[in-house]
Parts: C-alpha cells; structure tokens; sequence
C-alpha cells in the first residue's frame, strides 16, 4: 500500500519554513513541524510541536519517525548577529549537531538552510558552491552567523562521508515575501508605509540580489523531487541592485513620502559591524541540475508582498 512521506520541518512557522511546509502538504506529503511559535498551519497531514530544537529527546523522537528531515530553524536577523551573538551561535550550531547525529544514526536524509553569508565578502562577481570564504576578525560579530552555518555545512560533509549520511544544503540568498522579520526587505517596506525614514548603513552602493519566495519554493521542491544527493546548492536570483536603488523602488512601489538617510549609524553603532559589499549567486549549477529558473521580477514579487502586507 503507498504510504505517504512523512518529512520533519524545524522552524515550521518561520517565512521559509511554513512556506515549505504549505508546499510539502500541497504535494501530499505528511509534515510534522516544530517552532517556538503558536500554530498557523491547519491541514489533515500535519502534526505540529511548539517547542524548541533544543528538546532533543522530542527532536529525536520525531527524526525517528520521519522519512527526511528540513532543519530550517535558525536567527537569520542580522541586527541579532551583534546584539546576540552567543544565542546565534548556540542555536545554529548545538541543536544541528544533534539533528545532523540522529540523521546519520537512522539513515534520514537532511536537508540544511544555510546562507549566502558563508561566503563573506569574497570579492568576485559571482560566488559559486566551491569558493572560498572570505570572513572578518572574530572581534566582528557579524561573522558569528557566516562561521556557525559554515561549521554545521562541515559536520553534515564530515558525516556523509564517515556515515554515508545523505544531505542537501541550501545557501539562501535574500529570499523575501510576506511575513518576512528582521530583514531589508520588510524593514523598508514597513518604513515606507508608514512614510518614516528608510535608514542605510554606508553609501548604499552595496549590492543584494533578492529572490522572491515562491522562486525559492520552486527551486526547493525540483531539488527535493529530483532526489538529488550530497550536493550543496546557491539559491537566489543572479540580478544585483543597489542597496540605495532597492529603497528608491520600495518608495515608488508604495507611493511613500519617506525619505533616504546615508551613512545611518543603526548597524556601524554596534562594534562588531562590517557590511558585505556584494553578494551575487553563481546558480549554474541550481539551472543545470534541475531546470530552474526564476519567474518573478523583483517588481512582481515586491508588489505582491506590499499587496500581501496592506491588505
Ligand atoms: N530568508 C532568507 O533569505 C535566508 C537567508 C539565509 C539563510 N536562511 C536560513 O533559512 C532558515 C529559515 O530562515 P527564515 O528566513 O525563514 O527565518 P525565520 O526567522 O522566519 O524562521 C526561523 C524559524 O526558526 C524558529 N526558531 C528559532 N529558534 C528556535 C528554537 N530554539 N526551536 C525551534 N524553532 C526555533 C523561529 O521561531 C522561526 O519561526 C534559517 O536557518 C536561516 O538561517 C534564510
């Protein structure tokens, strides 16, 4: 008889993680998810823990019981790279450590969402999968992030090959969408509707490339369904814009009176600020494997988020 594929989510109520559960389900996959946060996800094949990754005899119990594990909880704001460094750290690293163990001791696939960040501020146009990283001091606690995901990538390697543990890690690049927190993307949006000042840390020439999240979605699901193996993917969109050309378009999109401050001191007033002047995905290997491409402009998919914002 078909039995459905039970997949466990961590960080299930978080912008990608309900997203993916919501894709999971559609496709008729059996979810159980856990996050700190209340349920939003109603569905027949969903099973849902509020609790933390950190419960790890109720982590582990689950892992026991699915088919493939998405670990996707995670800090991903960076004003909390500095103003909480050690639980950045902590929560990237420790709780990985026991799910990527239970994974290799029951022969569970994982997938990991680690970051573009890894890369830090390599300076080439386009960072691909096997670039080296190019990381700031460790008095920098912005690197705090980069290095713990960086770290978690290397313990799931390390198990594939002493365990045969079978992985895929996503290094996101800026997904956005509604219900996004803590990021540029909503931060402007917020601002700009509410005709307050969008602030900028440096001149604004620093670029960012931006993927809408159902692109994102799709990227994940050709991924998963394809039963790619021990492969570590770029995800995002390979079109640059200025940080400064980014809240001239969040101004025009929603008709805002806000004004564009350079130079703020919100980030640089913390020590352990260094910007990424660049950060743009070589996706080649995303296209070549799987086909994907992405089908929402930047315009498309920021007026569908202000549409999903204001409505
Ligand atoms: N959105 C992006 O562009 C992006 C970029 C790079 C990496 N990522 C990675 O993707 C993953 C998801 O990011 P997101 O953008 O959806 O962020 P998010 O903050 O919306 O989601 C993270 C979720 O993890 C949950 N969580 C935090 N601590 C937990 C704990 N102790 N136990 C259980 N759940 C806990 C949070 O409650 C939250 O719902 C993270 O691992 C993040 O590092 C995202």
């Amino acid at each position: 008889m078909y039995k459905k594929k039970k997949i466990f989510v961590t960080g299930a109520m978080g912008f990608i993680g309900m997203n993916w559960c919501k894709k999971l389900l559609e496709n008729n996959y059996f979810v159980y998810g856990l996050d700190l946060k209340k349920q939003k996800i109603k569905h027949k094949n969903f099973i849902y823990y509020q609790d933390t990754v950190f419960n790890y005899s109720l982590v582990n119990k689950i892992i026991k019981k699915s088919d493939m594990v998405c670990h996707f909880a995670g800090i991903a704001e960076p004003m909390k790279y500095l103003t909480k460094t050690s639980e950045v750290i902590d929560l990237t690293i420790n709780p990985s450590i026991n799910i990527i163990n239970e994974c290799s001791k029951h022969k569970k696939k994982i997938y990991f969402t680690s970051t573009s960040e890894v890369y830090g501020n390599l300076k080439k146009k386009k960072f691909n999968e096997k670039d080296d990283r190019l990381l700031g001091s460790t008095i920098y606690s912005r690197w705090c992030y980069s290095t713990a995901k960086a770290l978690a990538e290397h313990y799931i390697i390390a198990k594939a090959k002493e365990k045969k543990l079978d992985y895929i890690i996503f290094r996101l690049f800026n997904v956005y969408g509604s219900n996004l927190k803590g990021r540029v993307v909503d931060n402007f949006i917020e601002k700009a509707l509410k005709n307050q000042n969008l602030q900028i840390n440096g001149n604004g020439k620093q670029t960012r490339c931006f993927l809408y999240i159902e692109d994102c979605m799709d990227a994940f699901f050709k991924i998963f369904s394809k039963k790619i193996s021990r492969e570590i993917f770029n995800i995002g969109e390979d079109k640059e814009i200025t940080i400064l050309n980014f809240a001239k378009k969040i101004i025009s999109l929603t008709k805002s009176k806000s004004k564009i401050v350079v130079n703020s001191k919100q980030l640089s007033k913390f020590k352990g600020y260094q910007d990424i002047l660049k950060r743009v995905p070589d996706v080649t290997k995303l296209k070549k494997m799987t086909n994907w491409k992405p089908r929402f402009t930047l315009d498309h998919g920021l007026r569908a988020t202000i549409e999903k914002i204001t409505k």
